[in-house]
């Protein structure tokens, strides 16, 4: 009897798992910096500035990257190592195509390390749709995109070309979106950006010297005012100094709600 009633609670539990799974939410899982792995409502996984095995803040336990397992596509933002990080060997892996400023993919191509159909291109304002009902756009970023690689006939450190720096605007299947900022300072556009897309979910930097600090970064996510807001590109060098902590003192009281994640976290939304 008691086993009975115990093989139905199981069953219950399984139909459970399985409605949530069918209602599919987006998860966002950090790995420190500006580098995220999203898995999408219908299943595919997305890598963002996928910068982990020189991340100081990555767990130890998530370096390795045969064990990210499937991925389907990559976004990078700009040029800079941490940024670009593992994009090239991960796309090798998984067959999965970076997507990327165009003059950073151009170079990757002229330089033979990366085949036209792993480096497609698009420009700003593009918008890709690489799988039923996900949208990808890309928009401005105020920052630089240097591509610093290894010249490949010579093997001496070389700085080249790496296009415009970008964010992502990532719609959902649920029509969910997410704003990637990518590396940025304050730009007043910022705003017909929140306007125009709506994001849902901003992931801001706020690091400082290189990108906006928590002050700028508050004011920036008014500006574009989504319903929800995480920080990051913090903590990894000491250049990087502002905090959540700073940023939540500096955005108030506000109906945006911050997200809390610690590097390894993953998130559903
Ligand atoms: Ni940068």
């Amino acid at each position: 009897m008691l086993g009975r009633l115990f093989s139905f609670v199981i069953v219950g539990l399984l139909l459970a798992a399985g409605a949530a799974h069918a209602q599919g939410k987006p998860e966002l899982q950090w790995f420190a910096q500006s580098a995220f792995k999203l898995t999408t409502p219908g299943g595919k996984v997305i890598m963002i500035d996928p910068w982990i095995m020189n991340n100081p803040k990555t767990p130890p336990e998530l370096k390795d990257l045969d064990k990210l397992g499937k991925i389907d596509l990559i976004l990078v933002t700009h040029g800079h190592g941490d940024h670009f990080g593992d994009a090239m060997e991960i796309s090798k892996k998984n067959n999965a195509p970076i997507w990327a400023p165009a003059g950073l993919n151009q170079t990757l191509q002229t330089l033979g390390l990366m085949p036209a159909n792993l480096t497609p291109r698009m420009n700003k304002s593009g918008t890709i749709e690489p799988f039923p009902g996900v949208k990808i756009t890309q928009v401005h970023a105020e920052h630089s995109s240097e591509l610093l690689l290894k010249d490949p006939t010579t093997g001496k450190d070389t700085t080249y070309l790496g296009g415009e720096p970008v964010g992502y605007i990532i719609q959902l299947e649920n029509g969910f979106k997410i704003y990637h900022m990518g590396d940025t300072g304050l730009f007043g556009d910022m705003k017909m950006i929140g306007e125009y897309y709506k994001p849902d979910l901003l992931l801001i930097p706020i690091g400082g010297h290189f990108v906006m600090d928590p002050k700028d970064a508050a004011y920036a996510t008014k500006l574009i005012n989504p319903k929800m807001a995480f920080p990051m590109h913090y903590g990894t060098n000491p250049f990087l100094k502002g905090t959540p902590a700073e940023y939540k003192a500096a955005m108030g009281k506000t109906p945006i709600q911050i997200v809390d994640m610690n590097p390894g976290d993953k998130k559903t939304f």
